[in-house]
């Protein structure tokens, strides 16, 4: 298991499942903390102990129920994804565990001041991680970095310029992006290559262990339901990509960017605006040789945005951690 001490934020979800079964085993996750998204919070704690339970975990990492609703905005679900329990498609019993006492902002904040080097790993809106900021500012200074699914470099899912976990509360992602914290964007962008299809069920069902026909089952459900409408054989685990940039660093290309949220666009908001104009020319201050040598060095970057992914190595990780897990 990597160092990495991890508090791994999420609204399981399929994908978020899968985010969690690759951190357990490779990182050192001090505690889920789960926040309304994609389904309703006690939908999303509940099943964060399913996916424990489903790979032997659910003694040593505790789960904390955290935020229902965004800051500002309804919470906006996603049952034709995730189905109506957020996590539909599976055979588990109903989990015997239970969520922690004690809120999940509270988790977050006395971790991170009593715990150096804290990274927080978020696959579901930011409003756990934005009211932490609000209740202890000082924890900016003590988070080593938040690795995020969401938001894009490119193009949106829930509108046509935002992605889901940006949208359901934009004022929470704008309130990470702007805490002072580094910020590493796992974007739709980024996400789009990592589709999972039959192909991967059958490779899952091969490893024959309850972990892998958990998985397998998982994401048989989400490829029907998930499914990208310009190729319905595949279906992206977006949040596992956040979970394996910070197990293999090396899985993700990526260039660092000024990325802020768009929070009143009567057509964008929830945008994530990215500065790329490094990247394409026109930037003042572009010099391609130079940057290319020495990393970019243009205006106050706060983020590193994922571009490209190593998909063998990191489909190589998924394998590989479900054979792991008895
Ligand atoms: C994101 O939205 C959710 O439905 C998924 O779990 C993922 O975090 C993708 O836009
Ligand atoms: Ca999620």
């Amino acid at each position: 298991m990597s160092t990495k001490r991890v508090i791994l934020d999420c609204d399981p979800g399929h994908d978020d499942a899968f985010a969690i079964m690759l951190a357990v085993q490779h990182l050192d996750v001090l505690g889920i903390t789960g926040v309304g998204g994609n389904s309703p919070l006690g939908n999303v704690t509940r099943n964060a102990l399913t996916v424990l339970e489903a790979i032997g975990h659910a003694d040593d990492v505790p789960v904390y129920a955290g935020c229902s609703r965004p800051m500002v905005a309804e919470l906006v679900t996603a049952p034709m994804f995730h189905g109506k329990s957020g996590l539909d498609g599976h055979h588990r019993p109903a989990p015997t565990h239970e969520v922690q006492r004690g809120h999940a902002v509270d988790f977050i904040v006395d971790t991170v001041m009593g715990t150096d080097d804290v990274t927080l790993l978020a696959t579901g809106p930011l409003t756990n991680v934005a009211e932490a900021l609000n209740r202890e500012p000082r924890i900016a200074d003590r988070i080593s970095e938040i690795c995020i699914m969401g938001g894009s470099v490119t193009f949106g899912n829930w509108t046509p310029a935002a992605e889901f976990n940006i949208l359901v509360d934009p004022e929470a992602a704008a309130r990470v992006f702007n805490s002072g914290i580094h910020v590493k964007m796992t974007g739709l962008n980024l996400t789009r290559q990592c589709g999972f299809t039959s192909e991967t069920v059958r490779r899952f069902r091969e490893i024959g262990t309850q972990a892998s026909e958990f998985a397998a089952d998982l994401t048989e459900f989400f490829t029907s339901a998930g499914r990208r409408l310009d190729d319905p054989t595949v279906a992206c685990m977006h949040d596992a990509c956040a979970a394996a940039w910070l197990i293999g660093p090396t899985l993700i290309r990526s260039a660092p960017m000024h990325i802020d949220v768009e929070l009143s666009g009567k057509l964008t908001r929830g945008m994530t605006v990215c500065d790329y104009r490094h990247l394409c020319g026109p930037h003042p201050e572009c010099d391609i040789e130079r940057d290319a040598q020495t990393g970019y060095k243009g205006d106050d970057p706060n983020a590193e945005a994922a571009l490209e992914l190593d998909y063998d190595g990191y489909l190589k990780l998924v394998y590989d951690t479900l054979a792991r897990y008895q």
